[in-house]
């Protein structure tokens, strides 16, 4: 592939709300070139290609191919879903990162990872396993900026409060009392695409990512009736409860363990959080609750007239 300063992004086939989904078209709004990696070729590839991107597959747990899709490029995002390889993944980045030499690397972690350390870590393999993943980028010295987002609007409450808002009009999850501060996805691109198109900045900058208001269940119920116009009500299940609901889903094991302990922090208060890094970076603040709610109002039953 000819050196011609692409930007790389990552996981860009992506779920809905995929970070590097909507990376890869923020960035070719901004007339940047973009090599996409997608695992393989299906319609999402097809659409990225169809809107400009240039579009590679690849495996981010074989070196040769991480290489290969590096090659040529200046500036990376590295994100991928979560899962038992993320470390390996992120580790093999770094390794070709520096061998290629890019100018910057903007790494995806989670907020939880400020709270972390050698003596202070938590029961989800995904938390761990970004803590190391910050320590091995540190260690490398390439030039890294880290975005750590809270929970997201799109990858959590959307798919997990979705059903039962449309069904039962509640959200139910076991949350307690905790406070919480949901990101949207879509503001979260907003910085990684803000801080690839411009790096210098940022180079060796933490950004933590939370929406504008930290607030219990309760609260967030509340801009769940504002959005919809109907009532919408918190219920606070068991945790034993929404694990097995979890397990009924068929979700990896390594997914629902990752899940379960966020429901433990967030019930601990470890979520009640408020960071201004989607409104540092891109000028503007970070999407509410109920502006997301209503820009999603169908996937949650629909707004009543
Ligand atoms: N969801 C949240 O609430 C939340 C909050 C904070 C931080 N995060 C972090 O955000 C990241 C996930 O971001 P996201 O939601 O944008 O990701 P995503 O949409 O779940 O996944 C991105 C892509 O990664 C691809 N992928 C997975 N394994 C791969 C491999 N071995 N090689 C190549 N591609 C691979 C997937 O491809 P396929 O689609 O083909 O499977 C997927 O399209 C994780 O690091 C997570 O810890 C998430």
């Amino acid at each position: 592939m000819a050196d011609d300063g692409s930007i790389l992004v990552t996981g860009a086939a992506g779920q809905l709300g995929g970070v590097g989904r909507t990376v890869t078209s923020l960035l070719l709004d901004r007339g940047l070139p973009v090599r996409a990696m997608v695992r393989r070729e299906d319609d999402r590839a097809a659409a990225l290609r169809a809107a400009g991107a240039e579009v590679v597959v690849g495996d981010l747990l074989e070196p040769a191919d991480v290489y290969r899709v590096v090659s040529g490029c200046r500036r990376v995002y590295f994100g991928m879903s979560v899962s038992a390889g993320y470390l390996e993944a992120s580790v093999t980045m770094a390794a070709v990162a520096r061998e290629v030499g890019v100018d910057a690397l903007v790494n995806m972690s989670q907020m939880t990872v400020s709270q972390m350390s050698i003596q202070q870590t938590t029961p989800s393999p995904q938390q761990r396993q970004h803590w190391l993943s910050e320590q091995a980028l540190a260690w490398s010295g390439l030039p890294v900026v880290i975005i750590r987002p809270t929970v997201f609007l799109e990858g959590f409450f959307l798919p997990l409060t979705g059903p039962t808002v449309r069904e039962r009009g509640r959200i139910e999850l076991p949350f307690g009392r905790g406070k919480t501060n949901p990101v949207a996805a879509a503001d979260v691109a907003r910085v990684v695409a803000a801080v690839l198109a411009d790096p210098g900045p940022h180079l060796h900058r933490i950004y933590e990512l939370t929406g504008p208001r930290s607030q219990d269940l309760h609260g967030v119920a509340r801009e769940y009736s504002d959005a919809l116009n109907r009532e919408v009500t918190y219920s606070d299940i068991l945790p034993e409860e929404w694990e097995r609901e979890l397990k009924g889903k068929g979700l990896p094991e390594y997914l629902t363990r990752h899940l379960v302990t966020m429901a433990e922090l967030n019930r601990a208060g470890r979520y009640d959080r408020l960071a201004d890094g989607v409104e540092r970076v891109t000028g503007r603040p970070a999407m509410s609750v109920r502006e997301f709610v209503s820009l999603h109002a169908d996937d949650f039953g629909g707004r009543r007239s």
